[in-house]
């Protein structure tokens, strides 16, 4: 049975997960509500611990004060986050991403994410993502493909926004969409980092469901951004 979340995303089209800490902090109801304005479906929080990679971010009560129609997509860079987990559905997470090479029983993690529910929608589970940074074989998929609803390939080394983009990545792309075919599941597949105006067409057409991207939505005219990136990312080659 495809996932409510799955579901959404596939009648939306490809789209955008705008990454909140690029927001201006000192100001982020007024991001959030602009984003919402925008037409983002997703809004992307990036949680760091400081250990799993340099940067330390926000947890749980950041994820709780964000109040948004969108839907809150957590991106957990934590080691072993098996006994964090529920503290972010309860604080609101609906999609939850881990990474494997963090967990020392990353099948456990995403049982017990399967039963979960939404805080929001009780009656509705939490989405689960496995993220793959661009160091990890897409091989390390296969043990988890029963219990994931997205697949995320990191695009740079995670611990901050505005990276160079890893062209290998594309070459990533193929090879997870091969496994989510093979997998007869309805998967969606992400891609976060790096991505930019200039570069985000060459991410039309190939497959890719969810774009995160944080620094280049806020530089500048943001819905603007918005608009043109959506277009791109949506746009089909003749
Ligand atoms: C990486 C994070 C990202 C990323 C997005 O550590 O997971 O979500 O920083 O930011 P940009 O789009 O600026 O690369
Ligand atoms: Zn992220």
């Amino acid at each position: 049975m495809t996932h409510p979340i799955v579901e959404h995303v596939r009648r939306m089209g490809p789209s955008l997960s705008v990454g909140l800490m690029s927001a201006d902090l000192m100001a982020l109801g007024n991001d959030v509500a602009r984003l919402e304005q925008a037409g983002v479906p997703l809004a992307h929080v990036d949680v760091m611990d400081g250990c799993y990679v340099p940067m330390l971010t926000v947890g749980p009560p950041f994820i709780k004060a964000v109040t948004t129609t969108m839907i809150k997509d957590v991106h957990l860079m934590v080691r072993e986050p098996l006994a964090s987990i529920g503290d972010y559905v309860a604080a609101g997470a609906e999609l939850v991403t881990i990474h494997p090479d963090a967990c020392v029983h990353p099948h456990r993690v995403l049982q017990q994410l399967g039963t979960m529910k939404q805080a929001r929608t009780p009656g509705r589970s939490v989405a689960r993502g496995v993220a793959l940074n661009p160091g990890m074989p897409v091989d390390m998929l296969d043990p988890l493909m029963d219990d994931v609803e997205l697949i995320m390939l990191v695009a740079i080394n995670p611990g901050w926004g505005g990276q160079a983009f890893i062209p290998a990545t594309l070459g990533r792309i193929e090879a997870v969409r091969a496994k989510i075919a093979a997998s007869g599941r309805d998967v969606l597949l992400a891609v976060d980092g790096g991505v930019t105006r200039q570069n985000i067409g060459q991410l039309a057409g190939r497959g890719v469901d969810i774009v995160v991207t944080g620094s280049a939505v806020f530089d500048g005219d943001m819905a603007a951004n918005v608009a043109d990136m959506t277009r791109a990312l949506r746009a089909v080659s003749p």
